[in-house]
Order: structure tokens, then sequence, then C-alpha cells
């Protein structure tokens, strides 16, 4: 087939949540010409599920708040995983990018004296989160977008990247087709800005949308850049898990923010129990000292238990479900009616009142919310350069989810928002400048394309009668029941030679009918990026034999000061999948004092 459309563009950003549009912004703001491709319509990104708000160090409530503090705790929450200066540039920059956002027309919610509103968060030591009711990626979004279209920058809807092209050392192009047609679509640029997301559809239970999965980290490790971290998987503590048809979407942190309690099916309020060495100090251990800080009481600032990070209360709920203490339907409660008035919840936690309402016929001005563990996002992704946020391929960037580094082996809610607007940022300028510098674009070789053509059509050829959709429902059950959030080597193991397996399955795979609006095909092109990610993670946690942060083994059920130096990168190696390790970079002496003791 040819391809009868081309474009060229001195920087392409693929992907428009909230790091593709900030990067988008940041690129077109220097006068170069910009492409963004969206896999689905513009607005529609897993943006909009980071919902309780944007941390970032205003001290708008605190004035002990600083980017020392916030910095501190990202590390901490990152569990001596992440890489410090993205920490560092990260604290020291979010509180300008939320300001801008403010400026460019977010509308967040006030304190009574007129000031952006901050709410408590998991591992945040002072109510961080700048928040617009329950609703924040979505305004984010909605601000962001609306700044884009205002901007000189060509945006192609519905459009999906399937690969990537190096020539002479350097990213020169993208293969994309258009899902309404399924005609393809040629891009060449002078540098590109992956801001694709991440991999939460190769999960049975997950707060991503169909559009999750993985095409950055598996385009880019393709043409040879390493992915870091991929073991690192958050399971947010709490999604619906009752109707069957919602399970798995998000219930937003910010009801645990604002006071809600986790308790099990004896009336237990279990989290007690489970309060880490490592918080000890910042914690409250009695129902009565939680009940006092929630009530803004904030005196010696220990947070309630349910506000430890999302991997602590994660696992604390699994634990709680395999012990035979959950709910009717495997989960936990989580009750706010106990602790706050019908208006408030209706104001605070607006989409919550009616998700719970209208999806499971639960009020929660008056009843408990039945929840439990849903896969939300993945630390590890693309290795980038902290500075410019390039990848270890030349001419290819990297911002939000599907980057590596930030967040370590367990990201802090909010933290992701604040992600996107500063390395989106930091990528969207660093590709201008690199591409103002290239003379011309380079020519893609066309057997190349050809090549990677004839391989995107092959399930119209093939005669193999089995169904992309049942290789995905294989996928999603492997990668939930042996790579979820207790793992095991024997289970670990089995997951990898499943999931080679079905590497091979999809090659002889067919799709029916013809290339406009086929989900059969367009799952078929997906899988290939799901099985790379998938194989990315079970080699990755295969290799890590300890548990820390979004990553436990219930072999080696401790965290081992072994492997607390180093990280995991996968790379590929002629047609395999190889895993080698990397020291995490070590902090300049005055920071690593401050993760240790403290400001
Ligand atoms: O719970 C939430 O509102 C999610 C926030 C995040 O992932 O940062």
């Amino acid at each position: 087939m040819e391809i009868r459309e081309h474009h060229d563009h001195d920087v392409l950003v693929i992907g428009a949540g909230g790091a593709g549009l900030r990067a988008a912004v940041a690129a077109a703001e220097t006068g170069v010409s910009v492409g963004l491709v969206c896999k689905s319509l513009l607005g529609k990104a897993h943006t909009v599920m980071a919902e309780g708000g944007i941390a970032s160090a205003l001290g708008n409530l605190r004035a002990e708040d600083n980017w020392r503090v916030h910095f501190r705790d990202t590390m901490r929450g990152g569990k001596g995983m992440n890489d410090w200066r993205m920490a560092q540039i990260h604290a020291q920059e979010a509180p300008d990018r939320v300001r801008e956002l403010e400026a460019w027309g977010a509308l967040f919610d006030r304190t009574e004296d007129g000031r952006m509103n901050q709410r408590p968060f998991g591992g945040h030591t002072y109510a961080r989160l700048a928040h617009v009711g329950d609703r924040t990626g979505l305004e984010m979004i909605r601000t962001l977008q609306d700044h884009t279209v205002h901007e000189d920058v060509d945006i192609f809807m519905e459009c999906t990247a399937i690969r990537l092209f190096v020539v002479d050392g350097r990213v020169a192009g993208v293969l994309a087709y258009w899902r309404p047609t399924g005609e393809f679509i040629l891009f060449r640029a002078k540098s590109i800005v992956l801001a694709s997301g991440g991999i939460g559809k190769a999960w049975r239970v997950t707060s991503n949308s169909w559009e999750y999965t993985g095409d950055g980290m598996a385009m880019a490790y393709s043409v040879g850049a390493e992915l870091l971290g991929m073991e690192f998987v958050q399971f947010h503590p709490t999604g619906m898990v009752w109707p069957p048809s919602v399970r798995g979407t998000l219930v937003t942190e910010g009801v645990r923010g604002e006071g809600g309690v986790l308790t099990n099916s004896e009336g237990d309020r279990f989290m007690f129990r489970y309060i880490p060495e490592l918080y000890r100090a910042d914690t409250a251990d009695t129902e009565a000292e939680a009940d006092r800080w929630a009530a803004g009481d904030r005196i010696n600032n220990r947070r309630p238990p349910e506000l430890l990070t999302r991997d602590v209360v994660a696992k604390a709920i699994e634990s709680e479900v395999e012990a035979g203490r959950g709910s009717s339907h495997g989960g936990a409660f989580l009750n706010i009616a106990e602790k706050r008035d019908p208006d408030y919840i209706r104001a605070k936690l607006p989409s919550m009142y009616h998700q719970f309402k209208e999806l499971a016929g639960v009020d929660i001005t008056k009843e408990a919310m039945e929840v439990g563990p849903t896969m939300h996002y993945v630390m590890g992704g693309i290795k980038v350069d902290p500075e410019t946020a390039e990848s270890t391929v030349p001419g290819l960037y990297a911002a939000g989810e599907v980057a590596a580094g930030l967040h370590g082996g367990n990201r802090l809610g909010g933290n992701s928002l604040s992600d996107l607007v500063v390395f989106g940022r930091r990528a969207g300028e660093a590709a201008a400048t690199v591409a103002k510098r290239q003379q011309g674009w380079r020519e893609i070789p066309t057997e190349e394309l050809t090549s990677a053509i004839t391989k995107a059509l092959a399930p119209f050829r093939n005669k193999d009668r089995q169904n992309p959709f049942a290789i995905q429902e294989e996928l999603q059950q492997v990668m939930q029941h042996k790579v979820g959030i207790a793992r095991t080597q024997e289970g670990l193991e089995e997951a990898l030679q499943e999931i080679r397996a079905l590497q091979s399955s999809l090659e002889t795979c067919s799709a029916n009918g013809e290339g406009a609006y086929n989900p059969g095909w367009n799952t078929w092109l997906d899988l290939h990026s799901l099985l790379v990610v998938s194989e990315a993670v079970t080699l990755s946690a295969l290799d890590r034999r300890e548990s820390r942060g979004g990553h436990t083994r219930i072999d080696f059920p401790d965290s081992d000061p072994e492997y607390g130096n180093h990280t995991t990168i996968v790379s590929k190696t002629g047609k395999q999948m190889t895993t080698t390790r990397e020291p995490v970079p070590t902090p300049p002496d005055d920071l690593e004092k401050l993760i240790e003791e403290g400001v």
C-alpha cells in the first residue's frame, strides 16, 4: 500500500495528554513548526485520571513547605530509586508551572482568603495539591488544550503512531495510521517528543482506558532506547470493585485526603497495622490522633495512616482481602460520610458523588464505597537525561508517564500532573533547540518503510483464525495474576513463557475486513506494544529479588540494600530483550543529608 500523506515538522509530539500539550506549546513558542499526534480525540487523556490535584510546594496552607520538603518526600516515596536530579528539578519548578496554568485560565479551588487551596495526599508532608474539586486533571487538560489550539500547532487526531525510524543514528520520523480510514501517514521530524503515556491495558483491572498500550515505550525500545525501572508498577489503592463493568475505575486519593477512612469487613480501621518504620514518626497511630489531624489540628503533622504512600496502602488492602477480611466483592470499605457532611462531600468530591450514584447506586454522603487496588501508573519507562528529557536515542525525547526516573520505585499522588508540565516543557524546549540546528529532514529508506507497512498489514493476509481480542484477554489474565501486586519467581517465570508464546501467536493471528475503524486490526497493532512492555516488566521483576515500592516479591518480602543502589535497564540486543543493572545516581551530600535527616 502506498503512502499518500506525508508531513514534515521540526518537532513532532506523539501524545496529547498534559506532557504532550505542554511540550507542543513550549516548542511552538520558539518559532519552530510543530505537529501533535493524538491516538484518540483531543482531551481524552489519562491526565484526567489524576483527579485529586497537582503537587507543588506553593506553601499556601503551610508556609514551612518549600521545594526541599517536596524533594525529600518524593525521594522517600520513591524508595531510593529516583533520579535525584529529576526530583530536584521537579520540586523546584512545579510551583511556577502551577501558577502558569492559573495564568492560562485554570480555575483552581481557593482558600477563604483567596489563595489557591491545597489538599493533603499520601506521602506529602504538607497539604500540597492544588485542585479543582476532584477534576483537576480535566481542568488541566482543558487549559492546556485551549492554550495549544491558539499556538501554531498542527493537530492529528485519531492517528496512531506505530513505528519510529532512525537514520544516521538520529530519529528521523514515524509511521502512523488514521484510525477512521486505516490509511498510513508518514511524519518526518528533526526531533520527536514521546508523550504517549503508560501501559495499563496490559492488566485486567486498571484505571487506564483503551489507548494505554505502551506504544511509546515499545517504539523507543525497538530503535535502541533503554527502558528503566519497568518492574515498578503502581496499583492505586482505590479503584471501584463493583459492579464488574466498572471494576478498576479510579476513586481519587482525594477521598482520603479529605478525611476518608478505610475499614475491613470486621469494621477494623486496619491501616494502623501497616505503618512501615520509614513513616512511623510521621503517621498518627491512634484513631483519636488521626481524627484530630483530619479536623484541622496539624500540630505534629502526623497524618492518618490512610495517607501512607500508595504502595503501602494497596498492599495493605490486598493483605486484608487475602486474610478473608475483604468486602463481599473483594475490596475494602472507604467511608467519607462519617467524617464530612453531605454538602462538603458534594462540593469537594463532585465526580466521586456522581460516579458512585450513577454507576454503583451508592450515595457516598451516606454509605461507604467498596474499593480495591487498580493498575494506575508505571514508574518505569524510557530512560531520559534529567535536564533535557532526551532518551538514549539522539533526537528522541520522552516526557510524562512514558519516561522514567522521577518517581523511582513509587510515585506520590499528584506528582504526575506536576511531572507532566515540568518535563513536558523541558522536552519541548530542548527538542526545538536541537531541531533548529538540523539541516533539513532525513530521508526514510523506502525498504524500511515498505517492510513496516507489510508487517502492519500482515493480519489481513494471515489465515489463522485466532482472534487478537483473545490474545489481549489472555495477556491481561497473565499480568493480573502473575505480574500483579504480589509476585513470585515461579509466577514470573510462567508469565514470561506465556508472554513469549503470545508473541508467537500474534504473528499468525488474523484480522477481518479492512483498515477503516477496525478494532480487531487496531488491537493486533496495539498488542505488539503491549507484549513488549509486558515482557520488559516481567524480566525486570525477575531480576529484582527483593520488595521495594511498587514491586513486591512474596518470596523476597524485604528490601535488600544490595538492590537499593541499582536500577534495572531493559534494552534490545539483536532480537532479544536483555536486562542489565545500572547504579542509581547518588545525590550530592547536602541533598543526601536532607533525604535522610529531614529539613
Ligand atoms: O487519586 C488521584 O486523584 C490520582 C492522582 C494521581 O495519580 O496523581
